[in-house]
This record gives structure tokens, C-alpha cells and sequence, in this order.
């Protein structure tokens, strides 16, 4: 029985043929499969020992690539078909992205020990069984937002993070960059933006009712070449990284580094520092011509940088104290002809907005851009439930589904005494496994700008990658089956089916080295002492 995750459409495994891989064998690259084929070398080649040189063997010694809608059963660009006997192994794809799915079905098939990166076992064959495979996605946004912000992952972990994606056939790496505890990207016309806002002195240690900080500097940035590096990287894979500059709340780093952004008819803003504490921040951007011309200035070297059509500009948790308080906030409000902050908040989304579409981009915001009406083309990340994408749906935008109450993989994972972070709602690999994008009271045509789902790593409490680890795996297995796979509705799912193909899926982890929460609980050193990650009595189970 094989063990494939995320579950094809179709598999079958005839009783006769397989293919060997050899000294032989030769990877026999069509136009436009030319990137897949060096993924397949770099991978295989390595675990294998073997060459897979460019060219056309015989009978018994040809992988074969081909970019082909018809033959690959017009399964759309992203779709596949896969044959592997006696003869040789095909992939035709619907496009590049097909291929290169497929070449992760491939690899599959071979078993976990084809994800190690150099041979344990020279003499071993590599024997694939014959494989008959058609399959596409259910959806064409199957993310996965990673935080950095408030941990910073550095670089060799995000391009890591875009192997593991790829292994999953995941395809948008949503960026979080900024927010008040930390500012990530190289922005060239305003260097105090990493020089201040890419460290803070301290950390809480723990959920934000945790009385203890880590008293050490912590901190990171990506150049724009480490930028451009991980956007190739992640085109390599036919993943999409979506950059995200959170505004106009979650930006007191971005304040503490340049105080004329901030409130300073309020606070005195040139005392604030990048944020050492977990929760949202009372310090939003001033709601001024300065700070839309500043925020053009990010937003036209983002631009440069990712070619997404999808650009994220947060728009979430934007406390309005500030705004309430600051006569310049309410002059704007009278000059707009706005009811209250929360059009102040509009207006400034709706700017980036047109600024956005004018340049042939798309934006896209947490479900709080909502609120005050959005322009055409705009699109939604709905977490606070599925009300926000619903809401987006009806009225015509496109949606991604990430409801924190059953995607946002901070959340604990099992109600025992021993996770490591205890806080908001329990999550087990099985919610997640029956995790349902499109709520069914969407009429088909509404269900259709349901772009897809993502699922998110919100980092407070993950300072490094064996936490984010932790916290993602194996959860991440069961989202990538729900986004790719044609899963029936969610009581109807196999759950213990994908337990069984689970139990071979863990050596595959293991073989990458991915330290996940084992099915049995925490490790000894997985665990930490609970007041730590003690949730605030009596409040509603959130972060
Ligand atoms: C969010 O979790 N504040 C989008």
C-alpha cells in the first residue's frame, strides 16, 4: 500500500512493472520542465548518488518530463498525470507547476529514506513500484503565513520552510514582516527601519500574562538579495511569496524607528522603542499625507521585490485609542466627511488599494479591511471565523479561508498538561484533518472566490525553528491534504486512513529532520515549565 499525502485523485499500482533507478538513467526534460528537473537532480541526485544526466535513454532508463494539457487530461496547470513501469517514468503535466507536483509524487513513491540529502546505504535499489497517478488540486491557494516578526526565522529556515511547502504541494508562502515587535525587510530609502526596528532589547517569555522577559537583544532582517534569493527559491518550487506590511496598527517598530509615522499630538513618540511585550499595541501609524507618502515609498520597493500579484497590507487589530485622542486624527475625520475612526481606517486601506491596482497589483487584508467597504479586486484573509470570508464572498471578492479556531497552528495541539503552549483553543491533528474551507451556506458561485486556504504560524511563543517545528508538524501534513485533495465533507473523512499513511509520513519527517510533536505526546525537551505558557484566566481563548 502507498502511503502518498496529500491523497491523489486517482492511483492505481499495476501488479506488473517498475522501474529501477540506475547509472543509467537519464532525465529526459521537455520545454518548460527545466526547473523541476534540476530540483529532481539536486534531490534524488543527492540521496542516490546517482547523475540523472540530461538526455533520452533506452527502454528501462528514461524519467521523462513533459509540460502537455491534453495528455495530462486538461487537469488544469497544475494537474498531472504520472506512469511509472517497466519502460521508463512519465510525468506530463497541465503546465510547469504539474511537473513539478508531480516530481513530488514521485519522490514519494520511493519512500521516506528519498528524503535524506546524501546516501546511508550506497548498494540500495531504487525501486519504484508501477504507478498509474492523475491528480490536481482542489484549490489554487494553499498557503502557509510564517511570522517573523516576532521570532525572526533567518534566512537558511525560510528556504527550508519552502522545501517542506514543496513537499506538501503547497504553493504561497504568505510573508508576515512587520509588526510592533519586529521590522524584517531591507528597505533601502529608510535604513532606520532594520537599523532600529529589526531588534528589540528584551522578550517575553511565554504567554503575554507570563510575568518573565528574556533579558537578551533578539533580532534579524532579510537583505533585499536574501529577498530575492527566497522569492527565486520559492519560483523554483512554483510556490508564491505574498509579502505582508501590516497597517496602520501593528506598527511600533516601524514608529520607533521613524516617530513622525506615530500619534505625537498623543504620545511622545521618540521615547517608544521596537516592542518587548506579546498582544497588540496601542501605537498605530499617525492617519497623515506623511505617512501614505512613507508607506509608498515600502510599498514601490516591495514591489520591486516579489512579483506576486497579491500584495498584503494586515489592516487587522487596529486599536483607534490614538486616533480617538489625536486632533489631528479628528481633523481628518471632519476634512473626509468620515462617521468615526473605524472610516479613518478605510480610508487608509483604501488608499493602498488604489495605490495597489493602479501598479497592476491586487490587495489583500485580514477580514477587518471589511468593515468600511473595499474596492473591487480586493481580497480577504478571513481568521476571526469564517464570518469575514463569508461576508467577502457575497459581496465579490476572493477569499482565503484561515480561521484561527481551526488553522492557526500557535494553538495547542492536545488538552494535556505537557504542551508547551497552552493557550487558545485545542486543535488536534484530527480538527485540523477535518478542517473544511467553504462553509456550505455559499451558493456555488460564491463558493467559487474561495481562492483556497492557509494555514498560519503565528511566532510569540515559537522563538526558534525546532518550536515552529513543533507547533507546524504534523498539523501542516493533514492542512495539505485538506487544500490539494478531494476530501469528502468533514464527518465523512477517513481520519483513520490518513492516521495509516501518518505512520509512514513520520519517517519521512524524520528523514528531513523535522522536529514534530510525536503522535504520543511531547518529548522530555519538546516540554516547558507550564506557568510560562499559562493562560489569562476568565479571558476568551485567544492569543
Ligand atoms: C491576526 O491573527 N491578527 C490576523
Amino acid at each position: 500500500m502507498t502511503s502518498l499525502i496529500p491523497a491523489p485523485g486517482v492511483l492505481r499500482h499495476p501488479t506488473v512493472g517498475g522501474f529501477v533507478l540506475g547509472e543509467s538513467t537519464v532525465l529526459d526534460a521537455g520545454p518548460g520542465t527545466e526547473a523541476t528537473a534540476r530540483w529532481l537532480r539536486g534531490t534524488l541526485g543527492a540521496v542516490t548518488g546517482l547523475a540523472l544526466a540530461p538526455g533520452a535513454g533506452d527502454d528501462g532508463e528514461t524519467i521523462r518530463l513533459r509540460v502537455s494539457p491534453e495528455d495530462a487530461g486538461h487537469l488544469g496547470p497544475e494537474g498531472y498525470k504520472l506512469y511509472v513501469n517497466g519502460d521508463d517514468v512519465t510525468i506530463h503535466g497541465g503546465g510547469p507547476a504539474g511537473v513539478f507536483w508531480g516530481a513530488q509524487t514521485l519522490r514519494q513513491l520511493l519512500g521516506p529514506e528519498a528524503y535524506r540529502r546524501a546516501p546511508v546505504d550506497p548498494g540500495r535499489r531504487w525501486q519504484l513500484p508501477g504507478t498509474f497517478v492523475e491528480d490536481s488540486p482542489r484549490f489554487r491557494w494553499r498557503g502557509l503565513m510564517l511570522d517573523v516578526a516576532r521570532h525572526f526565522m533567518p534566512k537558511d529556515g525560510v528556504l527550508r520552510c519552502l522545501d517542506l511547502m514543496a513537499t506538501h504541494k503547497l504553493n504561497v508562502l504568505h510573508f508576515h514582516l512587520t509588526d510592533d515587535q519586529g521590522w524584517r525587510i531591507e528597505i533601502e530609502r529608510y535604513p532606520r527601519l532594520t537599523e532600529v526596528g529589526s531588534w528589540r532589547a528584551r522578550t517575553k517569555f511565554g504567554h503575554r500574562a507570563s510575568p518573565l522577559w528574556e533579558e537578551k537583544p533578539h533580532g534579524g532582517f532579510y537583505t533585499r538579495n536574501d529577498i530575492r534569493e527566497i522569492v527565486a527559491y520559492a519560483a523554483e518550487r512554483h510556490i508564491t511569496v505574498v509579502p505582508e506590511i501590516d497597517v496602520p496598527g501593528h506598527s511600533q517598530a516601524a514608529i520607533a524607528a521613524y516617530p513622525e509615522l506615530g500619534n505625537t499630538d498623543v504620545i511622545d513618540t521618540s521615547s517608544l522603542s521596537v516592542w518587548d511585550n506579546w498582544g497588540i499595541s496601542a501605537n498605530v501609524l499617525a492617519p497623515t499625507d506623511n505617512t501614505l507618502r512613507f508607506y509608498e515609498g515600502v510599498f514601490e520597493e516591495l514591489l520591486e521585490l516579489f512579483p506576486s500579484q497579491f500584495i498584503h497590507v494586515g489592516g487587522d487589530e487596529c486599536l483607534k485609542d490614538q486616533w480617538k485622542q489625536s486632533p489631528t486624527a479628528q481633523a481628518r475625520i471632519k476634512e473626509l466627511g468620515l462617521a468615526d475612526e473605524d472610516g479613518l481606517q478605510s480610508w487608509f486601506i483604501g488608499h493602498f488599494d488604489r495605490w495597489l491596482t493602479a501598479r497592476g497589483r491586487r490587495l489583500i487584508g485580514w477580514d477587518e479591511i471589511l468593515e468600511g467597504g473595499l474596492a473591487e479586486g480586493a481580497a480577504v484573509s478571513s481568521w476571526r471565523g469564517y464570518q469575514g470570508g463569508i461576508a467577502a464572498a457575497r459581496s465579490g471578492h476572493d477569499v482565503v479561508m484561515c480561521p484561527e479556531q481551526h488553522v492557526y497552528l500557535d494553538y495547542r495541539q492536545d488538552a494535556g498538561a505537557d504542551e508547551p503552549v497552552p493557550i487558545a483553543y485545542v486543535r488536534t491533528l484530527e480538527d485540523v484533518y477535518r478542517f473544511e474551507p467553504v462553509p456550505p451556506q455559499l451558493t456555488a458561485e460564491e463558493a467559487a472566490r474561495v481562492l483556497g486556504a492557509q494555514a498560519n504560524v503565528w511566532t510569540e511563543v515559537m522563538e526558534d525553528q525546532g518550536r515552529v517545528d513543533y507547533q507546524t508538524f504534523p498539523r501542516l501534513v493533514a492542512f495539505a491534504e485538506v487544500a490539494w485533495s478531494a476530501l469528502p465533507a468533514p464527518a465523512e473523512r477517513d481520519f483513520a486512513d490518513f492516521e495509516r499513511r501518518m505512520s509512514a509520513h513520520y519517517r519521512l519527517l524524520d528523514a528531513l529532520g523535522v522536529g514534530y510533536r510525536p503522535p504520543t505526546g511531547p518529548l522530555p525537551w519538546q516540554k516547558r515549565p507550564g506557568v510560562l505558557g499559562r493562560p489569562i484566566e476568565g479571558a476568551p481563548p485567544n492569543r
